[in-house]
C-alpha cells in the first residue's frame, strides 16, 4: 500500500495526487505508445521534500519512476511496473544567470525554453536545443543526456554541465554546484548521474554552462540528388565552417506529411527526395559564407537560403515538426540510432530494407542529425511495440558499427538490447555503481539495467 497521508505529510496533501483524472497525464508518454496503470503521483517542491519521499519509499518498498516533462521517447518515464511517479515539475526555479562565469542555476523542472530565454536576456545561450524544448525539463535533459539539434557545435547535455544537486537511491542528497571551471577532485558526480535515466538519483537542480549567444544567423533547406551526395556535402561542410551550427537530415515524404499536416508552404520550387537543413551562427552576418557553402557541393538540386526569423523559423518547423506529425498518424514504432559516418548511406538503405521485408505495410520515416550520424527511424502502419522488429534492426545498427541509442536513451524500450552493445564488463561496471548509489532499486527498476 501507498503510504498516501504519509507522503502528504512530506509535500502537502494538494501534491498528492491519486484521483485518476488528475493521475492519467503522468501515467500516458508523449507518444502514447507506453502507457502505464494508474498510481500515486508525488511533486515535491524542494530537495529536502524529494529526500524525505525517498526515505519513506525506501523503508515501505515503494519503487519510484522520477518524472519531468514526459517527452522521453523510450518509455523511462510512466510507470510501467506499479511504481509511482516522482513528479520534478514544481521544482522549476530559474537564477539569474551568472554573466562573469558563465553558467546558471535552475531546479530540475524548469523547461528547456524557460532556460533558454533566461540565458538570451542576458545575452547568453543555453546551448542544448531540441523540438521538445516547450516541455522537456531540464532534469530530463541531465538524466537523458539529451543530444538534439547543435551537438555538432557545443556537444550535448553532459559538456554544459557544471554541477548537479540529486537525491541519491540510497537516500543521500549530494550537492555539486560549485560550477568552478577547473575541478580535478575525484569521480565528476554530475557527468555520472548525466545519462543515468533515473536509475542512480534523483536530480533536483543544476548549474549550466552558458556560451554566447551570435547575433547573426544563415538557414538553409537544400535538396539533394541523393543521401549519399548529402552526406558528402555534411562532411566538407563539417570540415569547412567553422560557423556551423546545425546540419539536419529530412527525406521527401516526412517533408511532404509536415507541409500537409501543419499547412506550411514549401520553400522549394518542388518535392525533393533528400532534403538537408543547415545553419551558420556568428557574430558577422553568415549569409554569403552559406550560399557559397552550398555552392561548393556536388548534388544540389534546389536550396533556399534565409537570414530572416521569420523564413528561418518556416525551414525550421519543417525539422522540429516531423516528431509531432508522425505522432498524428498514430503512436509510431521508434528507432533513435547512431552510424559511423562512412556507412551512414548503406545504412538508410539497409534499415530500409529490413523493415520492408518484415512489415511489407508499413511505413519507414526517416530524419536526423546529419552531422552526428544519427537517425530517427520511425514506423507506423505496424504494431508501436513489436519486439521482433526490434531485434531485425537494431541487429542490423550492431553489425554496422553503430549505436541502439544515439540520444533518448535506453528506457524500457530498449533494455533488453543493452547487452548488445555492452560488454559483460561494462554491464557489471554499470551494474556496481547503480547497486552503490539505489542499493535496494527503487528508482526505476525496470529501466536501462533491469
Ligand atoms: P522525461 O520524459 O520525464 O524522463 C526521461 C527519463 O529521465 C526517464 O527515465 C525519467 O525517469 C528520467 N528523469 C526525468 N527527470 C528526472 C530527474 N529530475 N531526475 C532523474 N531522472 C529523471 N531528445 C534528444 O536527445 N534530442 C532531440 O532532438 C529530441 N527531440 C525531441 C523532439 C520531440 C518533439 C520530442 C517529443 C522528444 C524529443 N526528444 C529529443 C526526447 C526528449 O525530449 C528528451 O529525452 C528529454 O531529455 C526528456 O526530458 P523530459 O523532462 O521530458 O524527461
Ligand atoms: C528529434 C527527436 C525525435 O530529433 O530526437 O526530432
Ligand atoms: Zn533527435
Amino acid at each position: 500500500m501507498v503510504p498516501v497521508a504519509a507522503l502528504g505529510d512530506i509535500v502537502g496533501g494538494d501534491q498528492v495526487l491519486t484521483d485518476p483524472s488528475m493521475v492519467a497525464g503522468y501515467t500516458m508518454d508523449w507518444t502514447g505508445r507506453f502507457v502505464g496503470a494508474h498510481t500515486v503521483v508525488v511533486r515535491p517542491g524542494s530537495t529536502n521534500e524529494t529526500a524525505a519521499v525517498v526515505d519513506l519509499c525506501r523503508s515501505a518498498g515503494i519503487a519510484i519512476v522520477p518524472q519531468g516533462g514526459n517527452t522521453g521517447l523510450v518509455g523511462g518515464s510512466v510507470p510501467l511496473n506499479g511504481e509511482i511517479v516522482v513528479s520534478l515539475r514544481r521544482l522549476n526555479a530559474i537564477e539569474a544567470p551568472d554573466v562573469v562565469a558563465r553558467s546558471i542555476v535552475v531546479g530540475a523542472g524548469a523547461l528547456l525554453a524557460d532556460v533558454q530565454a533566461a540565458a538570451a536576456a542576458v545575452g547568453l545561450r543555453y546551448a542544448v536545443d531540441m523540438g521538445s524544448r516547450g516541455s522537456a525539463t531540464i532534469g530530463g535533459t541531465i538524466a537523458t543526456n539529451a543530444g538534439g539539434l547543435n551537438l555538432l557545435r557545443y556537444g550535448g547535455t553532459r559538456e554544459q554541465l557544471l554541477g548537479v544537486e540529486a537525491v541519491l537511491g540510497n537516500g543521500a542528497v549530494v550537492s555539486a554546484m560549485s560550477g568552478l571551471a577547473k575541478d580535478n577532485t575525484g569521480y565528476h558526480l554530475p557527468s555520472l548521474l548525466c545519462g543515468s535515466e533515473g536509475t542512480l538519483g534523483i536530480i533536483t537542480a543544476a548549474r549550466l554552462r552558458l556560451v554566447p549567444a551570435m547575433p547573426c544567423h544563415a538557414t538553409a533547406m537544400v535538396a539533394f540528388e541523393s543521401i549519399d551526395a548529402a552526406i558528402a556535402a555534411s562532411v566538407r561542410w563539417r570540415h569547412d565552417l567553422a560557423d556551423l551550427e546545425a546540419l539536419e537530415v529530412m527525406l521527401g515524404d516526412g517533408v511532404q506529411l509536415v507541409a500537409t499536416t501543419f499547412s506550411l508552404p514549401s520553400p522549394l520550387t518542388t518535392d525533393h527526395d533528400v532534403v538537408v537543413l543547415v545553419e551558420l551562427a556568428a557574430t558577422a552576418d553568415p549569409y554569403d559564407d552559406l550560399a557559397a557553402a552550398v555552392a561548393s557541393v556536388d548534388g544540389v538540386l534546389d536550396a533556399a537560403v534565409a537570414t530572416d526569423s521569420t523564413t528561418r523559423s518556416l525551414l525550421w518547423r519543417f525539422r522540429d515538426e516531423h516528431t509531432s506529425a508522425i505522432n498524428r498518424i498514430g503512436p509510431p514504432h521508434k528507432f533513435d540510432v547512431t552510424f559511423p559516418i562512412a556507412v551512414l548511406g548503406s545504412a538508410v538503405e539497409r534499415v530500409r530494407g529490413v523493415i520492408a521485408r518484415a512489415r511489407p505495410d508499413a511505413h519507414v520515416w526517416i530524419f536526423g542529425h546529419l552531422g552526428d550520424g544519427n537517425l530517427h527511424v520511425n514506423v507506423t502502419g505496424a504494431l508501436s511495440v513489436d519486439d521482433e522488429l526490434d531485434d531485425l534492426v537494431l541487429n542490423a545498427v550492431v553489425e554496422m558499427g553503430g549505436s541502439i541509442s544515439a540520444e533518448h536513451g535506453i528506457g524500457t524500450a530498449k533494455a533488453r538490447h543493452l547487452p548488445w552493445q555492452r560488454s559483460q564488463e561494462e554491464l557489471d561496471a554499470m551494474r556496481a555503481v547503480r547497486d552503490a548509489l539505489n542499493p535496494d532499486r527503487i528508482l526505476n527498476p525496470a529501466v536501462l539495467i533491469p
